[in-house]
């Protein structure tokens, strides 16, 4: 540790790594940090849900997943053997991965899936992170059954920034086919034509009473009158936006994707894909029965989506089990003002244990476009609208994962032919990107492996430009191996001259997965200080299937305690 120190401060880039000094506070409660070992077995297992038997794909049986709990400073080892008939990953999301780049798990990303039958072991230490995280698949849509909370306490002695709840409650809201969703992702790029919506939407695994033949196993939560209750809230479903409130309850949102956040008061919660919210919730109200529910926020016009919804519920000891649960009134599908009221509400906590360190300037300003696009197909007819195949793109390449070497692989050994590192840091065409009639001539991205080069420490703008090709939507952008600060976000096109002098440097909310507004943009700020290769992707699956995704290869820094680690052994290969 002290070696670690003398080295960082005697470094002429000092002034960069302020950030350091908090870095190094954890290091030193890291004396009690614990070395946690796990066995993940995927496999094909016999589930009852909706009135029918389903295999599904799960981690040692359990539908969810296992939670995994840990504190800040642990390290993770877990041993994944694959005895599905799929090949897999497992991504530990919003994970830093502080130069263990090999342990993040996106397929063709920074491995080679494991294979059937075969395994490989993830090992990452959790490094200055709290809240709540969640594991999932990272390979086709096997992330629908494939999936768990990754819940990061205090390390010890050190505690909350809030009032300590008397219990805590992992809330998994998941999404669910009846069909195969392999099947049905396999379906949709081969005909071209947008995958089947899903059936449901689960609490922890289970639909709720609203849908047939799932009254018995709904999710129950039991309160005592008065106890503050920690619920810990993750969308894990796989394309849908979701609204999520409790009956007659009021929320503090304290954290988002496991970063603390000033104490937010609401009603109800807007999760995109991939994003997690840590409430506090005071059971304040008359011994009762109280439903949680979830439901879509669907803000593409035409856009099919499944506008079924979720319940689990809240009972307080000493309810009768006999009385109709109070369901509250959730948001209308695409009510986008309730969304944005509830994303400005958000800021970072800024308190001594926990500050805020914004950039206040930038080395790289990039810009991106975001959306759907057409792709006409030759010499057949395909099953999107008039016969093309459905495509997403940023700045119009539409990202196609490589099949013999993983990026981070590839870029280790100098591989040429993987992927080419001339991703444009501006769309090639500039036009009203938010427009009613975007001219058909723009809306055919190229498909193409391109990767974003970013030296070491650079502090990168980025502006998420939504596009309104096809539809526009609200897009859940994440990046892996990095938090990033929303300095601000819109409506229309970003305005380079006026937009800037509206951003929030002072605490504005620091997310793995950043919602851009539908027909909107998103400006994000981070520090490139993660060695390694980082998918960035739209956390709604149909679109990173179609190709909503790019990836920063961030370069090794000056030495070697700043770089990627070694490769471990038993890395998949191709
Ligand atoms: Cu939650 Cu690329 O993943």
């Amino acid at each position: 540790m002290e070696v670690f120190s003398l080295h960082v401060f005697s470094h002429p880039f000092a002034a960069k790594f302020v950030k350091m000094v908090v870095w190094l506070t954890f290091l030193t409660a890291m004396a009690s940090a614990e070395i946690q070992t796990h066995t993940f077995v995927l496999q094909s297992t016999s589930v009852k849900k909706l009135c029918g038997t389903h295999n599904i794909i799960t981690v040692n049986g359990q539908f969810p997943g296992p939670t995994l709990n840990v504190s800040n400073g642990d390290t993770l080892i877990v041993k994944v053997y694959n005895k599905a008939q799929y090949n897999a990953t497992i991504h530990w999301h919003g994970v830093r991965q502080f130069r263990t780049a090999w342990a993040d798990g996106p397929e063709f990303v920074t491995q080679c899936p494991i294979r059937p039958g075969g395994s490989y072991t993830y090992r990452f230490t959790i490094t200055g992170q709290e809240g709540t995280l969640w594991w999932h698949a990272h390979s086709s849509w096997l992330r629908a059954s494939v999936y768990g909370a990754l819940i990061i306490s205090p390390t010890m002695g050190t505690t909350y920034p809030f009032t300590k709840p008397d219990r805590q409650i992992p809330i998994a809201l998941g999404e669910w086919w009846n069909r195969n969703p392999i099947d049905v992702v396999n379906q949709a790029t081969r005909t071209g034509a947008a995958p089947n919506v899903s059936d449901a939407f689960t609490i922890n695994g289970q639909p709720g009473d609203l849908y047939p033949c799932s009254s018995s196993d709904i999710f129950r939560v039991s309160v005592k009158a008065g106890e503050t209750n920690l619920l810990r809230i993750m969308n894990s479903a796989m394309n849908t936006d979701l609204f999520f409130s409790v009956a007659n309850h009021t929320m503090t949102v304290v954290a988002v994707d496991a970063l603390y956040t000033k104490p937010l008061k609401t009603n109800v919660l807007m999760l995109g894909p991939g994003q997690t919210t840590d409430v506090l919730l005071v059971a304040d109200q008359g011994i009762g029965r109280y439903y949680m529910a979830a439901r879509a926020y669907s803000s593409g016009q035409g856009v099919p989506f499944d506008n079924t919804t979720t319940t689990a519920i809240l009972e307080y000891e000493g309810s009768s089990t006999t009385s109709a649960p109070t369901m509250p009134s959730l948001p209308f599908y695409n009510d986008t003002k309730t969304v944005t009221t509830f994303a400005d509400g958000l800021r970072s906590l800024g308190s001594h244990d926990h500050p805020v360190f914004v950039p206040q300037s930038v080395d790289e300003n990039l810009f991106y476009t975001v959306g759907l696009g057409l792709i006409n197909c030759t010499g057949q007819s395909c099953g999107g609208p008039n016969g093309s195949r459905f495509a997403a793109s940023m700045n119009n390449v539409s990202f196609v994962l490589p099949s013999s070497f993983s990026i981070l692989q590839a870029q280790l050994l100098g591989k040429k032919g993987v992927f080419t590192a001339d991703f444009p840091d501006n769309p090639s065409t500039q036009f009203d990107y938010t427009a009613q009639n975007i001219s058909r001539g723009l809306w055919s991205p190229v498909k193409d492996t391109r990767v974003k080069v970013l030296k070491y420490n650079t502090t990168v703008q980025l502006i998420l430009q939504g596009t309104n090709i096809f539809a526009g939507e609200s897009h859940p952008i994440h990046l892996h191996g990095h938090d990033f600060y929303i300095v601000g976000a819109g409506f229309g096109n970003y305005n380079s001259r006026t937009d800037p002098q509206k951003f929030n440097l002072v605490d504005p909310p620091m997310r793995n997965t950043v919602n851009v507004p539908v027909n909107g943009w998103a400006a994000i700020r981070f520090v490139a200080d993660n060695p390694g290769a980082w998918l960035m992707h739209c956390h709604l699956d149909v679109h990173i299937t179609w190709g909503l995704a790019m990836v920063f290869v961030v370069n090794n820094g000056p030495d070697s305690l700043l770089s990627l680690e070694s490769p471990p052994s038993d890395l998949p290969l191709c």
